[in-house]
């Protein structure tokens, strides 16, 4: 294991200042980029939730003490992410974006999931944890926030730091629950936690576009010329890799720690810890 999976898991309370104005779209000025983190941002408090319960329900089953400290760490930080990114959704709809068009699908998802057995629950968290530490990764190491709202640079910097530190947390909870069995299992919950997530990432995608161009915020040029910066530079780099690092989750002898991230920790940790409260 890479030693970043050796330290202890911190749990931080960013202060983020959601009370001063944010822009419209803020991340590089880019309506198609903003709205994609929108549109994760609506799946992330339940999610997240989901993921503590799923996580926590294996706990009493685990033996290893280390791994039991790294679940109340875990839980500790997806509990502040589910909150402020619910604070966020007051932004959006101070920003006359009516979330419901996703809600209203997304709402009975979270149900059904909360009536799943453990074991899939438990798989499905960890198929979603790999996209979260993935994308967090890539996002730093790309540098993906260019000129970005300082408030949403604050929150997303923290949430991805935090994401990479826990990345092995559900993995080997899944591992060491259920070993004979762990690889179809991993299997299956990442193909269920890809459909959800990429399904309604696209639907919320298109309901914040679509609102912007009803409002007539978005004209068909400014919405060209963002779909046109996904295609090339460092956009299109961040996409590649980012297909080639979520399917290695699919190779079987694959673990978390395998990718490296001990020098974007280094970098980012000193300044989220610096921005926000330690527990
Ligand atoms: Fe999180
Ligand atoms: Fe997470």
């Amino acid at each position: 294991m890479a030693p970043e999976m050796n330290s202890v898991i911190s749990v931080r309370r960013p202060k983020l200042d959601f009370d001063r104005p944010i822009d419209r779209f803020y991340l590089d000025e880019n309506p198609v980029k903003t709205h994609i983190f929108n549109a994760l941002n609506l799946l992330f408090p339940d999610g997240e939730r989901f993921f503590v319960k799923s996580v926590h329900d294996h706990a009493k089953d685990l033996k290893d003490p280390a791994l039991l400290r790294d679940v109340r760490g875990f839980a500790g930080q997806e509990g502040h992410h589910a909150r402020e990114h619910e604070r966020f959704f007051a932004v959006l709809k101070q920003q006359q974006y009516d979330l419901s068009p996703v809600q209203e699908h997304f709402d009975p998802v979270v149900k059904l999931g909360k009536r799943l057995p453990r074991w899939l629950r438990l798989s499905i968290t960890a198929g979603a944890e790999h996209y979260t530490a993935t994308l967090a990764a890539l996002l730093l190491e790309h540098d993906m926030l260019g000129s970005c709202d300082p408030t949403m640079r604050d929150l997303i910097e923290w949430h991805a730091v935090e994401e990479i530190e826990h990345k092995h947390v559900a993995y080997d909870v899944l591992v060491q629950c259920y070993p004979k069995t762990s690889y179809p299992l991993r299997l299956l919950g990442f193909a269920l936690a890809t459909l959800v997530i990429s399904s309604f990432t696209l639907l919320g995608l298109r309901t914040f576009l679509k609102q912007d161009g009803r409002a007539r915020r978005l004209t068909r040029e400014q919405y060209t010329d963002a779909l046109k910066t996904l295609r090339t530079g460092k956009e299109l780099a961040f996409r590649h890799s980012l297909r080639r690092s979520l399917l290695k989750y699919l190779v079987p002898g694959f673990h978390p720690s395998q990718q490296d991230d001990r020098s974007l920790l280094e970098r980012f940790v000193p300044l989220i810890t610096q921005r926000a409260v330690t527990e």
